[in-house]
């Protein structure tokens, strides 16, 4: 087989793509260790391991692995999140492929590990705002931030970085956030979208934003069957991250319609 011939899906080239050279990097839930593949034919990472936490993926890592002759380069590792990990073999991580929640508490479980990283990539499938908000209060600040569009489907993209060797009373706020920081609301709706994102708007983002809108707007009505005090609070959230949403949808309408008019006229 030839070495070079592995062909990502949009997502994962998009994901192999933020992994710098010369990273000392690991994929959690690899599945079938197709980026760590990829890089060790392509880039200059300096070390790959490649980590699941199911003997199934990690079978099937470690055929592809040998198929491509990579057996020396990717080492493969069974157990859950980075606890396959020692503290300071790794500088760049990713999670991609499973939910929001997931990630968050692989992250959260490995203290030691995250302490010495300085680059996270991440692509959860759903609740992208505990992401966010673990990146946030643990000292990682945004840097790219993307949605793409794939058979039909949205996915989101996080790159986070933290200086490291800094105390954590010295770390500094994401200056990300700080036109979103004035209301506990506001800042709700910044995790669940991305302030990056927010900021420049692609047009992904915008179609990803509506699909998020019909179902809250489901949702809404859902939660309206139910007349619990709990059910009463959260609709009045829902309620409020929609209108806060439909503002911002009005006001990216608008900047988009006047750049149209200026360059047409
Ligand atoms: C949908 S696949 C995604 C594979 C690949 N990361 C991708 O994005 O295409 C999710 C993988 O994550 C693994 N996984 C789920 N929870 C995990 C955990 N806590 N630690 C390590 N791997 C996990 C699953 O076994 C599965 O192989």
């Amino acid at each position: 087989m030839d070495l070079l011939s592995i062909q990502l899906s949009k997502r994962l080239k998009t994901l192999a793509d933020y992994v710098p050279d010369g990273a000392r990097f690991v994929d959690v839930g690899t599945d079938h260790a197709y980026i760590p593949i990829y890089l060790a034919t392509t880039s200059n990472v300096k070390s790959l391991i490649a980590t699941d936490v199911a003997k199934g993926p990690i079978e099937s890592a470690k055929q592809n692995v040998q198929q491509y002759q990579l057996a020396d380069r990717i080492s493969i590792r069974l157990g859950n999140g980075l606890m396959p990990v020692m503290p300071g073999e790794v500088d760049t991580v990713l999670i991609a492929g499973m939910g929001g929640h997931t990630a968050v508490e692989i992250l959260a479980s490995s203290k030691k590990v995250v302490d010495s990283v300085h680059k996270l990539i991440l692509q959860p499938m759903n609740a992208s705002h505990l992401v966010r908000r673990y990146l946030d209060t643990n000292g990682f600040h945004l840097q790219t931030e993307t949605v793409i569009e794939e058979d039909g489907r949205f996915y989101e993209m996080i790159v986070a970085g933290r200086i490291l060797d800094i105390d954590q009373e010295q770390l500094q706020p994401d200056i990300a956030y700080e036109k979103f920081r004035f209301s506990q609301n506001i800042l709700q709706f910044a995790y669940e979208f991305g302030p990056l994102l927010l900021n420049n708007p692609t047009s992904s983002f915008v179609s990803m934003m509506k699909q998020t809108r019909d179902k809250w707007i489901n949702l809404r009505e859902n939660i309206a069957k139910s007349d619990s005090s709990r059910a009463v609070m959260r609709q009045e959230t829902v309620k409020t991250q929609i209108q806060i949403m439909d503002d911002w949808l009005k006001n990216v309408e608008e900047r988009l319609a006047d750049d149209e008019w200026n360059r047409t006229r």
